[in-house]
């Protein structure tokens, strides 16, 4: 096994008010894997998300990162190798500019001036940022913030990168040159979204939350097709008619 893999088994999560935000959950995923991980609002694709790179911590049951168990005590190993893009970009933009908020990530990998700079430049050019490099968040669209966020991660190098509904807000170019970045992306992706188009195009893995419980993990093709997945995330099926794949 490839150390960029990442695996699941048995993890628990419930949160501090007694919701019971992931039940039993297994997986594995293998380098070069790029997972889709669906499901309808509040089936707990934020939480498991949250959990592959420490910011939760399973009450039970255990999360590998290429061998290397996550906890407390791995948990600057397992940041350097797990790139989490959040949910909400404003969780991840805190600097005064772009441009420094891409540079914060790099710079505390203590990596020299010339190889921030240069992650840097091709972070906010591979996200068509390069252009708002200078401004603050709070002068940027929803989906220019989407996009920033993005690079911030981007310029960590990760080898499992993680997305949470990376193209909401997303216009069609930038969705699409975000395609093009993940279908480029040679390492293990995982990615909780709604943009069904997105993951027949990219996704050769399809996982589904329901309530918590993972209730199907294959191929895109089969899991997108299996009728319970259907009726329980609610897809719209002529979605995958080949003339709507762009
Ligand atoms: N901090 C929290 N405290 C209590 N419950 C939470 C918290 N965050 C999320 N939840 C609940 O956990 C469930 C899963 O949430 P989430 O992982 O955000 O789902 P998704 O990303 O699939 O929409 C939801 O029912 C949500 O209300
Ligand atoms: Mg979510």
């Amino acid at each position: 096994m490839s150390h960029h893999y990442l695996k699941f088994d048995h993890v628990h999560y419930t949160y501090p008010n007694g919701y019971r935000a992931l039940k039993d959950i297994s997986f594995t995923l293998h380098h070069g894997d790029k997972a889709a991980l669906i499901g309808t609002n509040g089936s707990g694709k934020s939480t498991l998300l949250l959990h592959t790179n420490g910011l939760l911590l399973p009450q039970s049951g255990r999360i590998d990162v290429g061998g290397v168990p996550i906890s407390k005590q791995t948990l600057p190993l397992v940041r350097r190798t797990v790139g989490l893009v959040f949910q909400n970009p404003d969780d991840q933009l805190f600097m005064p500019t772009i441009e420094e908020d891409v540079a914060f990530g790099p710079m505390n990998m203590n990596l020299p001036p010339d190889e921030v700079n240069k992650r840097v430049q091709q972070a906010l050019k591979d996200v068509g940022a390069s252009e708002w490099r200078e401004r603050a968040a709070h002068q940027l669209s929803g989906g220019q913030k989407r996009c920033a966020s993005i690079a911030t991660v981007l310029s960590m190098g990760p080898d499992i990168l993680v997305m949470d509904e990376p193209t909401a807000n997303l216009d069609a170019k930038a969705r699409r040159q975000l395609i093009r970045l993940i279908q480029g992306f040679s390492h293990t992706c995982l990615i909780a979204t709604h943009d069904i188009r997105m993951v027949i195009e990219v996704c050769n893995r399809v996982l589904v939350l329901d309530e918590g419980q993972l209730i199907a993990d294959g191929d895109s093709q089969t899991v997108l097709q299996t009728p319970e997945v259907i009726e329980k995330t609610g897809i719209e099926t002529e979605q995958f008619t080949p003339t709507l794949v762009l």
